[in-house]
Formats: structure tokens, C-alpha cells, sequence
């Protein structure tokens, strides 16, 4: 039977490692039988891909470590006699903290974008002979590929999104050596292209583990209240594994619901099951159930919320009752430690911020976030508005850089689809409007609708005047139509004018949806002070809050907004000295959290609106 599998597996292997696909995604790893590779790993800094392509830049795409490249050894290797020619080990190379990107690791790193090769030694026995074993990222930016034990496993490409390959076959109880090449790269093909307004951290950001699973095991699963229902639960289960028609029991006991189902010859079962009783999920009460799937001898949990989200016209709707959307945009970032957030401590600073200003809504800009944010804010009671970076000028006809943009809506999608608190896919920001632009993200709505027929579709669009009167603007995209909530970004006050043109400007919005403001905002350095037509002063960045607030409150299909931003972030797009050296300075917290005067007046603000609704 080994034998068998071997040689099965030696085909798998040289399948992945010339496409090098991942493995169907494994959802809420949190609470499946874990190891965890986080720590520190060696690390050789490859500028020129020496590790990758030969002299005659011939990619050779396997672990340099088992072989001589030309002389250089990315490897463990113990010199054998005195004339060997070492030129790379990775024993006496120096270690990065896994998660984390080298950039705020090593003063030496910060600027660095290209190739940099990480090693992790392990030992792992499994607890039962019979298990299977797959290797998980939560990210990697931006390229990846990776090599366990000489062999090249898979790759994978986006920086912000989960993987997994199965390792089985491949694991040794004793020293394992996991090698993974990391290039941050930009590239025009890539998504998110050469140009974005945040900082381009690369390595390892975020968690790996070792996920170990029966044979045959539930690897996927969705469970929601249906379109329009309060009561009725829909969804799947889907099994991977050699056995898959099984049956699977479903329980919970908070509401004393126990269903089974049968899964058919693809290890997939429809579930339906009704409702009674049960709290809704709210940010006023973000209950969650425990769920408890189980196959076999094997129970998985996972914690559930259900809700209804509907739109009524330009209402958007909670549980059948209106709600606005109190929100603010966010970045991934840790400004104390100048890093990615990766961890639960960093969801909770960030979102704690949040709740600071009486926030029921985060924009997670512009790419996906790690798990952790999406999960504290759903036990917070903060609604998130997803996001992948098609971002600014994307290579729209470019077909590998779709099925780029599509496979990170995709496993996006998977990864959180059981969150309750997620209500919005957003497919792009700020795009240019062309043809190629609206066919590739209407492709995109149409891929976010296959998966998920619940939650709303949008994307941050940008407004437009109407030539005759420069003071009455309107939202003339040709995608507008397509989307579930309008959403756009607009900088009147910063980018647009001084504040006080906020007063001479009118909104006409002609789509029966609901509106929100995905962004508008403007700079300021936290303690500089001045009157308040000086620019980057506090006072400044005050009365433009003030001004726009005022101004949007006259849109009648307003339902909320996602003032740019939270906390000033790192961007190398912005190097005025003194003032940003190096940070995009609209957050109504400083990098290290200190609250701008604006942060008075949204918190104010959104105080007034909750008394409202
Ligand atoms: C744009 C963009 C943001 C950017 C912001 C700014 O709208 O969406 O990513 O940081 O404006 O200029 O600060």
C-alpha cells in the first residue's frame, strides 16, 4: 500500500511542483490538531536568485541545499575536506522571526525587495500511523516556493492569502528541513501591481503550522442563514480523503439542533436545517454558537454566528432592521513595531482603536487580512468589509493576473466565508475606468457570487463631476450598476480643494442602493498644532472632518463610511520631511496610537449616529 501511495504521491509531487497548486484550502485551522513552525528560521538573503537560476539564469527550481549550484550550497552541509567549496549555509546564516517580514527585522532589509531564502528545521512524529499531514501558510508576500526535504512541495502567489499542500508522504520523524524561497518582487503582472500607497513588507507574515487530519476528514464547510431567511440555515460539507460518502452529524446544543448528513461520491453534502430560537448575530449582541461537526471519531468546532443581511433600497439591513455602517478604513499594521499585525494581540490593539471612535464597521484596506482580525472584530461586534488589492492600474488584460486576482477572491471567500460579521467582498479600489477594467471585475463579481450568494458586492469606486458645475458631483462609473452597496472614495478638503469647499458642494447619486464612503480623510502629524488653513496641523486635519461630515451627511442614501484611516501607516510613497518621513499621515491615531483632534469629532460623530439608529 506504501508503496502505491509513493509512487501516487512522486506523480502528485511532480504534477504541484510544475503547476504548483496548492491543495483545497483547510478551513478554521484554529481548531484542528496543530503544530506550530512559528519561531525563528535561518534565512540567506538571494538577491540575484543565485539559489534558483544557474549562471546561465536557468531556473533549476529545487531546494539548493541537495545539490551543488555551481558551487553554492544553501544548506546544512559540514564542510568534508578543506579544498570543498562552501559559499552558502544556512547553520551559520542568521535567523528571522517567523511570522514577521524582514523589513522591520533588519535595518540592513528595509528597503530590500527580491529573493530571500528561509529554512526551518523540525521533527514531528504523528499520533496515529495513519493520519495525513498538510503544511499551512496564513500568508506569504508576495511569492513563494517551497521545499520539504528536497522535494519542491508547491508555490504559491499573493501576499495575503492562506494556503496548504500535503506533506505525508514527504514527512520524516527526525529532521525535517523545510526551505522556502520568498520573493516581494513588484511587478506589473502582479496583484497588486508596481504602485500602491502602503508599504511593501515581505517574507513570511504570518503563521505556519503542521495540520494533521484522519484519512478522510471535513475540510471545508459553510453555514449561514439562507438569502432573505432568518430562520433557515444552508451551506455544505466537504470531505477530502479516500472514503467520501460518510455521514456527518451537526449539533448544536445552545439550540438543541442535531441533523445528520450524507456526503455523495465527491465528499460533498447540501445542509438545510432550521433555526428556533436563536440570538441573532449583532454588533449590539455578537453572539456565536458552538458547532460541532463530526465524522466518524472525530469532532471538529467551530464558533458560529448567524445573521441576516439584505438591502432595501439605499438601506442596508441587519436582521431586518436598518443599520449605518459606523466605520473606518484600516491597514494591516503594527505601527509601534513598524510591522505586518499578525497575532490576536494585534487584531485586538487595532480593533480596540476602533471601538474607541464607537465603530460597528471596518474597512480591512486593501487586501486581506490576517484571521485573527476578522475573528476579534466578530467577537467584538464589528462588522468587516473584505478586500482584495486589484488596486489602481492592474494588468487588466492580462489572463494569468485574472486568475491571480480570482484565486485571491477565492480563497478569501473560503477562508472567511463562516464569519458572520464579514458583509461586503469589495473587488477593487480606485481602478481606472476602461472596458478591460469593468469585464475583469465584473468577472470577479461574477466568482464572488458562485461562492457566496449572501453577502454584498462592492469596490471603492472614484467620483466624478459633472463637467457644466464642478461643485455637483456624481458617481459615474460604468461598474456602478453592478454592485450591491455604491461605494466610493473622495478627498474634497484634501486632495479636492481646502475644507470650505465642502460647503459649496452638492451629491447627486442616481442608483437606488446604498452609499457609503469608502474614504476620505486628510493628513496630519500628531502634536503639530496650528490654525486650521495650515496644512498637516491637527487643527487642519480637524475642520476637514468637520466640513465633510457636514457636507456628507446631506447624501439621503447615505448608510455609512470608512473614513482613510485609522492609524497612520507606512507608505514609501510619502517622505516629506518632518512630517511623514516615510508615513501616510490620515490616520486619526498617530503610529503608535496616540488620537489626533479628529479623532474627537468622527468619535462625536458616530456617537450622534448610534443615538439615531
Ligand atoms: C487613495 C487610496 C489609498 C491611499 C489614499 C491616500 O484613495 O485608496 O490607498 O492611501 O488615497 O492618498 O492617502
Amino acid at each position: 500500500m506504501k508503496i502505491i501511495r509513493i509512487l501516487l504521491l512522486s506523480v502528485f509531487i511532480a504534477l504541484t511542483s510544475i503547476s504548483g497548486a496548492s491543495t483545497p484550502l483547510i478551513i478554521n485551522t484554529s481548531h484542528r490538531t496543530v503544530t506550530s513552525l512559528n519561531g525563528h528560521w535561518n534565512y540567506i538573503i538571494d538577491q540575484y536568485e543565485n539559489g534558483y537560476y544557474n549562471y546561465r539564469y536557468q531556473p533549476m527550481d529545487r531546494d539548493p541545499g541537495y545539490e551543488n549550484n555551481h558551487g553554492a550550497y544553501f544548506n546544512d552541509y559540514v564542510q568534508q575536506k578543506k579544498t570543498e567549496l562552501i559559499e552558502y549555509n544556512f547553520s551559520n546564516s542568521p535567523t528571522l522571526r517567523v511570522p514577521g517580514s524582514w523589513n522591520a527585522q533588519e535595518e540592513e532589509l528595509f528597503w530590500y525587495e527580491g529573493t530571500i531564502w528561509y529554512r526551518k528545521r523540525f521533527d514531528y512524529s504523528k499520533k496515529d500511523e495513519n493520519n495525513r499531514v498538510f503544511l499551512y501558510f496564513g500568508a506569504i508576500n508576495y511569492e513563494a516556493h517551497i521545499y520539504l526535504n528536497g522535494h519542491k512541495v508547491g508555490r504559491h502567489v499573493g501576499g495575503f492569502t492562506p494556503f496548504n499542500f500535503e506533506i505525508t508522504d514527504l514527512l520524516k520523524e527526525k529532521e525535517n528541513r523545510l526551505v522556502v524561497k520568498v520573493d516581494n518582487k513588484r511587478k506589473k503582472e502582479a496583484v497588486p501591481t508596481l504602485n500602491t500607497d502602503w508599504f511593501n513588507y515581505g517574507g513570511i507574515t504570518r503563521d505556519v503550522k503542521l495540520v494533521e487530519t484522519s484519512p478522510t476528514f471535513i475540510q471545508d464547510y459553510h453555514l449561514q442563514l439562507g438569502k432573505g431567511s432568518m430562520n433557515e440555515v444552508s451551506g455544505f460539507i466537504q470531505l477530502n480523503g479516500d472514503d467520501l460518502q460518510q455521514e456527518i452529524s451537526i449539533e448544536i446544543p445552545e439550540l438543541k439542533i442535531e441533523t445528520t448528513v450524507n456526503t455523495n461520491k465527491t465528499g460533498k453534502a447540501p445542509v438545510n436545517f432550521e433555526l428556533k430560537n436563536a440570538t441573532l448575530w449583532s454588533p449590539d449582541n455578537p453572539k456565536l454558537y458552538d458547532v460541532y461537526l463530526t465524522l466518524n471519531d472525530n469532532c471538529l468546532i467551530d464558533k458560529i454566528g448567524f445573521r441576516n443581511i439584505e438591502t432595501n433600497g439605499s438601506d442596508i439591513l441587519l436582521n431586518g432592521e436598518k443599520v449605518f455602517l459606523r466605520g473606518i478604513s484600516i491597514h494591516e499594521e503594527n505601527g509601534t513595531r513598524g510591522d505586518r499585525a499578525c497575532n490576536a494581540e494585534d487584531a485586538r490593539m487595532i480593533l480596540g482603536r476602533a471601538k474607541e471612535l464607537n465603530c460597528n464597521f471596518v474597512r480591512l484596506a486593501h487586501y486581506p487580512h490576517n484571521e485573527y482580525m476578522i475573528k476579534t472584530a466578530e467577537e467584538m461586534g464589528i462588522m468587516v468589509w473584505s478586500e482584495i488589492p486589484v488596486y489602481w492600474t492592474i494588468d487588466w488584460n492580462n489572463p494569468e493576473t485574472y486568475k491571480n486576482a480570482s484565486q485571491q477572491l477565492e480563497d478569501i471567500i473560503n477562508r472567511d466565508k463562516n464569519r458572520a460579521n464579514v458583509i461586503i467582498w469589495s473587488v477593487a479600489n480606485e481602478t481606472p475606468v476602461s472596458d478591460a477594467r469593468t469585464k475583469f471585475l465584473t468577472s470577479l463579481i461574477d466568482k464572488a457570487r458562485s461562492m457566496d450568494k449572501v453577502r454584498f458586492i462592492s469596490a471603492a469606486l472614484e467620483k466624478h463631476t459633472i463637467s457644466r458645475n464642478p461643485y455637483v458631483v456624481s458617481i459615474e462609473d460604468p461598474f456602478a450598476q453592478y454592485v450591491d452597496v455604491l461605494s466610493f472614495n473622495q478627498y474634497i478638503g484634501w486632495y479636492d480643494g481646502l475644507p470650505d469647499l465642502c460647503n459649496q458642494t452638492t451629491w447627486t447619486i442616481k442608483f437606488e442602493k446604498p452609499v457609503i464612503i469608502s474614504e476620505f480623510g486628510g493628513g496630519a502629524l500628531f502634536g503639530f498644532h496650528a490654525d486650521k488653513n495650515t496644512r498637516w496641523s491637527e487643527e487642519f486635519q480637524e475642520d476637514l472632518y468637520v466640513q465633510n461630515l457636514k457636507m456628507l451627511e446631506k447624501i439621503p442614501k447615505l448608510s455609512g463610511m470608512t473614513p482613510w484611516i485609522l492609524s497612520d501607516f507606512r507608505s514609501p510613497r510619502r517622505m516629506l520631511p518632518y512630517i511623514q518621513d516615510g508615513w501616510n499621515r490620515k490616520g486619526v491615531f498617530s503610529e503608535n496610537g496616540e488620537k489626533k483632534k479628529a479623532f474627537y469629532v468622527l468619535k462625536k460623530y458616530y456617537t450622534k449616529k448610534e443615538q439615531e439608529f
